[in-house]
């Protein structure tokens, strides 16, 4: 699928959340701490790059607004503020002179990239009064799943584990996975994932539907459990008929009939993805992570927060297995999965993210998956809080 231009003559999209809000009961006042979060939730883990991206050049990234570096020291991938102190210029730009340090590339200053302190300043000499009285931020890193982890926040880091799904810490596993930027706020991503109708109707055009009928519609209601909300359905419909106008279907003679209405009943179901008793296909989780386990794979995405107006979209394709069947895995989503869900049927959902302008909105029965996961970041998340420059220098 083709991402269609955008109209030049069409007026630009005003910041999400912060439209115009002609109608009560249309605009997301009823959702403060949802509305405050253009930036995205503070204090969380958040997936950015792959281990093997970072070499001996700083890379830059922006996260829930802040600009940042990356850094390798060895094996470890460190993160600073991307600011000199000096004169403002971006640190990514500079280079390693030194083992475990990046020199500014306007007049050397060097930082020692595990603490941030300014460690030589190559155009003052080596007794330059001001080493050592000048530090950047450091940002806490970890590394999983191949993936570098950088926790944004205020306060101390709690053990990365928390905000990875725990089957995927504790079990064999073999993945593919990819990451873009896409236009649009991280809510809108989000609340796209975990939208109840639109697949149906959207994605029935996407080659990995190929040959899998999708239903017409659903009667659907979410359940909390621990830290997912999960979409659980209580009627599915394969035909839906019109009075006056006709039917409406996904089936197709080439089409294969449907999965069953849990990942873990059926045929062939991964042993771990049975042992997660989902109730349904689709979870969300704070602080922006989608969930969609098959019987014997599970598809995850995490929507970080870049700015207000885009968002990191981060993909991995899981399959709980070792040896010759994850090898098999591996080449599968290397030759067609990677194209066809990680490709082109994301970039259905891409599409609409990008293209839509809300609130005002009108919401419809089957969004009740957006209102109940509004509603759980109403109760569980943390208030937002204003970003705050990090301290340019001491
Ligand atoms: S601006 Fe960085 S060393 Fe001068
Ligand atoms: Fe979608």
């Amino acid at each position: 699928m083709t991402v269609q231009p955008k109209d030049e003559s069409a007026p630009s999209r005003p910041t999400a959340g912060r439209a115009n809000r002609p109608q009560p009961g249309q605009d997301w006042s009823q959702w403060p701490t949802y509305d405050a979060a253009a930036l995205g939730f503070r204090n969380y883990w958040y997936p950015v790059v792959w281990e093997r991206e970072i070499g001996d050049k700083p890379h830059a990234v922006t996260l829930l607004g802040e600009k940042i570096v990356l850094v390798r020291k060895g094996d470890v991938v460190h993160a600073l503020h991307d600011r000199c102190p000096h004169r403002g210029v971006p640190l990514s730009l500079g280079r390693r002179e030194f083992p475990g340090t990046v020199s500014c590339p306007y007049h050397g200053w060097t930082f020692d990239v595990t603490n941030g302190k300014l460690a030589a300043v190559l155009t003052d000499g080596p007794e330059s009064p001001i080493c050592g009285r000048v530090s950047v931020k450091t940002y806490p890193t970890a590394q999983r799943l191949g993936l570098v982890w950088v926790f944004v926040g205020d306060d101390q880091p709690h053990p990365i584990e928390q905000d990875i799904p725990a089957e995927l810490l504790d079990n064999d596993h073999v993945l593919g996975g990819k990451y873009d930027i896409r236009e649009g706020n991280w809510r809108f991503a989000a609340e796209n994932g975990f939208d109840e109708g639109h697949a149906k109707y959207l994605h029935n055009t996407a080659l990995w539907r190929l040959f899998k009928v999708m239903p017409a519609w659903n009667k659907t209601r979410v359940e909390e459990h621990g830290p997912w909300l999960i979409r659980v359905q209580d009627e599915v419909h394969w035909d839906a008929h019109f009075p006056g106008l006709g039917t409406f279907t996904n089936k197709r003679w080439w089409k294969r009939m449907p999965l069953p209405d849990a990942p873990g009943k059926g045929k062939n179901v991964n042993p771990v993805i049975a042992g997660l008793n989902l109730p349904g296909f689709v979870s969300i989780r704070l602080p922006g992570l989608l969930r969609v386990a098959y019987p014997d794979f599970i598809h995850y995405e995490w929507y970080v927060p870049v700015d207000a107006d885009r968002v990191r979209y981060v993909q991995i394709m899981v399959r709980f297995e070792d040896g010759p069947k994850g090898l098999l895995f591996k080449a599968k989503y290397l030759a067609a999965i990677r194209w066809l869900f990680h490709g082109q049927f994301t970039a259905q959902d891409a599409w609409m993210v990008d293209v839509m302008d809300a609130p005002p909105e009108k919401l419809y029965r089957p969004d009740l998956s957006i209102t109940g996961w509004r509603r759980m970041i109403e109760k569980a998340a943390p208030t937002p809080q204003p970003h705050k420059a990090p301290p340019n220098g001491c």
